[in-house]
């Protein structure tokens, strides 16, 4: 079951809901997000070729930083959905989504069976519950298609380090997340019909430390992953 982050934590911010959090961190998020914690997983990857993906979904796209990453990657076409209207507007500004919805990862106004690839980055810990994301996005998917989803590793938050920013310099402010152990993963995305293909996890190594030298207290330890699953062709 997924936990409060409250019971693990250890630095006390002060704790915004969800999307106030992000329609203050919009104007700074992409200049404090690394590319290592996700972008680097999906280069990882081997079981998506990504410039034969068609159309693709970004759920919780955010600023559009995997939508850029996915073009960069020949997707041809994406589409995008965030419920916070400043990330949207960024990724707006991007140009690069086909079509950018307000709206919430769990319940999407878009059709059925439309998509060979739908994404999530770092969004996972923010969802109470994980069951409405992994059947949603198996909704959307079409039969064969892959959903991929990028995490902040929940050893990470059991450690006690929230997803935060600094609201102003000094200032840190925590977002209200949930630890997801993997098994709430596998539980929600079989409960969904879906199929593990691949799974890769992140360190903290050397490319960190260099970023953020205070990390040498965590060096090697699981900062992020990803799970890729696969949408049967038949139902079993
Ligand atoms: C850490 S950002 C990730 C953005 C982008 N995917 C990236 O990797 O840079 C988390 C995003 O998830 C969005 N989000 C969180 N919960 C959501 C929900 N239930 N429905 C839609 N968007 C959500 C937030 O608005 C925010 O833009």
């Amino acid at each position: 079951m997924a936990a409060d982050f409250s019971r693990y934590d250890t630095r006390h911010y002060p704790t915004l809901p969800v999307r106030e959090g992000y329609q203050a961190w919009a104007n700074t998020y992409e200049s404090t997000v690394l590319d290592l914690m996700d972008l680097r997983l999906l280069e990882r990857l081997r079981t998506i070729d990504w410039a034969r993906t068609g159309q693709a979904l970004d759920l919780a796209c955010g600023t559009g930083r995997g939508g850029a990453w996915l073009k960069a990657k020949g997707v041809a076409s994406i589409d995008g959905v965030d419920f916070t209207p400043a990330m949207l507007e960024r990724a707006s500004a991007k140009g690069l989504y086909d079509r950018l919805l307000l709206g919430d990862v769990a319940a999407v106004d878009l059709p059925a069976a439309t998509y060979s690839l739908v994404t999530q980055l770092l969004a996972d810990e923010h969802l109470a519950d994980l069951a409405p994301v992994y059947r949603e996005a198996m909704r959307l998917t079409l039969p064969g298609g892959r959903f991929v989803l990028v995490g902040y590793h929940p050893w990470f938050l059991m450690a006690g380090i929230p997803t935060h920013f600094d609201r102003a310099p000094g200032d840190p402010v925590g977002i209200e997340s949930h630890v997801h152990l993997f098994s709430d993963h596998v539980a929600a995305a079989h409960a969904a019909g879906w199929r593990l293909a691949e799974m890769v996890e992140g360190l903290v190594d050397e490319a960190w430390i260099e970023a953020k030298p205070k990390w040498a207290a965590h060096r090697d330890r699981p900062v992020s992953f990803a799970l890729v699953w696969e949408k049967p062709r038949t139902k079993s």
